[in-house]
């Protein structure tokens, strides 16, 4: 199956997914990674490993739709079939999200539906949480608000920071990541209305 992910920073969840594909824990391939951000680590990691790497500036464009609708026009051309959302920090127009309504999954850094949005560490950590985690989801219209794919817990220590908690929430999304990924490619993965079911094997 054909994969695209799209990051806005790092890629350390991106590099997770090449990985697993990599080591054949995923049956598909990473055919492009797309970036909003010129100066995304993502985009280099692509280069790295021989992906086609694109980049589009928003700033090039008067509204969401017009920057959304050459995305999915650049998607579409590569026949991709899986648009992974991996630290892709823009909310998709619904546009996007019709064109690829069940195909499009995202990664957050906090147990939904609690601290949606940016900053999902530092909110659940100045909130006074016991137990933060990380969510895999599929990407509706709203914020951080499709059904639950997959979600692990991690425990909020009194000397954690937001660097500390970050990097043990980091370590779960890269387990986490790439099983959702290959759960959809098995065609395991059933939604009905907001509760995703795991078929077994
Ligand atoms: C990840 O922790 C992901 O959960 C988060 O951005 C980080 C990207 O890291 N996403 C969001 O906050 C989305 N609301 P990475 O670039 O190293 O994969």
């Amino acid at each position: 199956m054909r994969l695209a992910v799209l990051a806005s920073g790092n890629g350390s969840n991106l590099q997770a997914i090449i990985d697993a594909a990599n080591r054949e824990e995923i049956s598909g391939s990473v055919a492009v990674v797309f970036s909003d951000k010129e100066e995304s680590f993502a985009l280099e990691r692509a280069r790295r490993h021989g992906i086609e790497a694109l980049f589009l500036n928003p700033g090039h464009y008067s509204h969401r739709e017009a920057y959304d609708s050459d995305v999915v026009y650049l998607l579409r051309e590569r026949e991709i079939e899986l648009v992974i959302l991996a630290g892709f920090m823009r909310l998709l127009s619904p546009h996007f999200v019709e064109q690829y309504r069940g195909r499009i999954m995202n990664i957050h850094p906090a147990l939904l539906p609690s601290f949606p949005g940016v900053d999902g560490v530092k909110q659940a950590l100045r909130y006074g949480v016991k137990v933060s985690g990380c969510t895999v989801h599929f990407v509706d219209e709203g914020l951080d608000t499709g059904p639950i794919i997959l979600q692990e817990a991690v425990k909020v220590y009194d000397n954690d920071t937001e660097e500390s908690l970050q990097e043990r929430i980091h370590e779960v999304e890269h387990r986490l990541y790439p099983r959702a990924v290959q759960l959809f490619i098995e065609g395991r993965l059933r939604v009905e209305e907001r509760r995703c079911f795991i078929d077994e094997e």
